[in-house]
């Protein structure tokens, strides 16, 4: 019956976690990478402005001085006071031709970066991208100042940032799985006792409670169980009430059938039977062909009286209680025997004392060992039939009575359940033991035996104080 299959609640919290805190951090890592080149891009820029100020300068002087002589473009001054790794800086003339460059060398102690990181860094940022600024003389563009970065420089740079954050992740990842499954663990503890809960009230302790939880939820879900559990025990009561009224009206009504048939039908067939025995008199004295007929009906009546006899006996049992349960089950089994003439053989095997039982358990159980030994004797095609009764008292006076009725016959064309009962298209007789069973409040299980065979399980609780009652009313 149980199934907790499926994925386990925690584990998949966390991975959703571990999913949502790594798309935060790619997130996170992408900013870092954006904020980093949009301030190399305004460094490059302010770099451009400068150089090409700087050549306006140098070529406005030339032109003021009309000195020929004069060495033009001159970077050198302005590579000298911005120069970093990997930054180049040049003049471009109109013409296309770059007539000087400086170039920062690269740092050598950064690892290289990945292929596939370098190619998604190049495709996303075009690093090695110029920023132009164009070089104005009297109003003519002479040139341009040309300022860019080295690609691999900047690429190795940002692998390096991300290596960091990714270092950072690969520590605080596992740390925060680690603290999120503990705190789901916590918080979910409370779930195994709503199980176990569940799990009492499905074996049919009506008393399992839960305690209050933490967690308003929790605590909100463990209402509503306590709230059902006492519902169901209360209409289980009632129901258990109602049917062990139901079986003493049954059992009123048949004593009631039995008496009439005994009283009416009985004297009915007794009076036909010695009418019989007048009328065969007169035929022999008088007409000797109508001794046949006189006969027949005397036998006749005599056969209603034998099935008579035993209707009375399956409808109104012996007083179980004035016999005894054990000794009213023995005639029962004996009464099988002389029946069945050892096809099934019937067996009783009995352990404990039954005398002080209240007399609704006697008669219970009574009714329900008839049925059972009816069925067994029916339906089985069983060689051998033992009935066993146990009495089992605990310390504190109370007790139990286990009943089994056990076949080695065919178990019919029923199906267990996966607790082992056999489902089995119940008549009225399973039907009435099991209200007997609910009315006593005790456990009933039909079940198949191996090799092979069926077994009736019964067990009824036994108060103590119903024993004493019992006793007093035998006083
Ligand atoms: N000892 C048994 N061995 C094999 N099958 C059994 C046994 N007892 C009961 N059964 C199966 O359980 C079914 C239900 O039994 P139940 O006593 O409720 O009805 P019934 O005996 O068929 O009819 P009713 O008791 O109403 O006259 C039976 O029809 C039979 O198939
Ligand atoms: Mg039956």
């Amino acid at each position: 019956m149980r199934n907790w299959s499926g994925s386990d609640l925690k584990l998949r919290l966390t991975l959703r976690v571990a999913a949502v805190a790594t798309l935060c951090f790619a997130v996170i890592s992408g900013y870092f990478l954006f904020d980093s080149d949009r301030s190399v891009r305004a460094r490059i820029a302010a770099v451009a402005d400068v150089a090409a100020r700087t050549l306006e300068l140098q070529q406005n002087k030339i032109q003021w001085l009309n000195n020929a002589r004069a060495e033009f473009p001159d970077l050198e001054g302005v590579a000298a006071s911005v120069m970093a790794p990997g930054l180049c800086l040049a003049f471009r003339s109109n013409g296309g031709e770059i007539s000087q460059r400086f170039c920062g060398g690269a740092q050598t102690d950064t690892a290289a970066p990945p292929l596939a990181f370098a190619a998604l860094y190049r495709r996303l940022f075009d690093p090695g991208r110029e920023t132009v600024r164009p070089v104005v003389a009297r109003g003519h563009a002479i040139g341009e100042a040309v300022v860019w970065v080295d690609p691999a420089v900047l690429t190795a740079e940002a692998w390096h940032d991300a290596g960091r954050l990714m270092a950072v992740l690969m520590i605080a990842l596992p740390l925060l799985c680690a603290l999120v499954y503990a705190a789901l663990s916590r918080a979910l503890r409370p779930t195994r006792l709503i199980r176990d809960g569940l799990e009492r009230i499905a074996a049919s302790d009506l008393a399992a409670r839960l305690p209050p939880f933490d967690l308003a939820e929790l605590s909100a879900i463990g209402d509503v169980f306590n709230q059902l559990a006492a519902r169901l025990a209360a209409a289980l009561a009632d129901r258990n009430a109602l049917t062990q009224k139901l079986i003493l009206v049954q059992d009123e009504e048949r004593r009631h059938l039995a008496r009439e048939l005994h009283d009416e039908f009985g004297q009915s067939l007794a009076a036909i039977r010695a009418l019989a025995a007048s009328a065969r008199l007169t035929a022999v004295r008088d007409c000797t062909p109508l001794l046949a007929e006189c006969d027949g009906i005397a036998r006749t009546a005599t056969d209603m009286m034998e099935t008579l006899r035993g209707a009375l006996f399956r409808l109104r049992p012996p007083d179980v209680d004035e016999l005894g349960l054990a000794a009213s089950l023995e005639g029962l089994i004996a009464g099988w025997n002389g029946r069945s003439r050892g096809q099934p053989r019937f067996e009783i095997v009995l352990s404990g004392s039954f005398a002080r039982l209240p007399s609704s358990v006697n008669a219970n159980l009574y009714r329900i060992v008839q049925e059972a030994l009816t069925n067994a004797a029916k339906h089985a095609g069983a060689t051998r039939v033992v009935l066993r009764l146990q009495m089992r008292e605990a310390a504190s006076g109370d007790g139990e009575i286990a009943l089994a009725v056990e076949d080695d016959g065919r178990p019919g064309d029923g199906q267990s359940d996966p607790h082992g009962d056999l489902q089995v298209k119940s008549g009225m007789g399973l039907l009435g033991m099991r209200e007997r069973v609910a009315a006593l409040g005790g456990r009933l299980s039909f079940e198949v035996v191996q090799p092979h065979g069926t077994s009736l399980r019964v067990v009824v609780p036994v108060a103590a104080g119903a024993e004493a009652a019992a006793v007093e009313r035998a006083a």
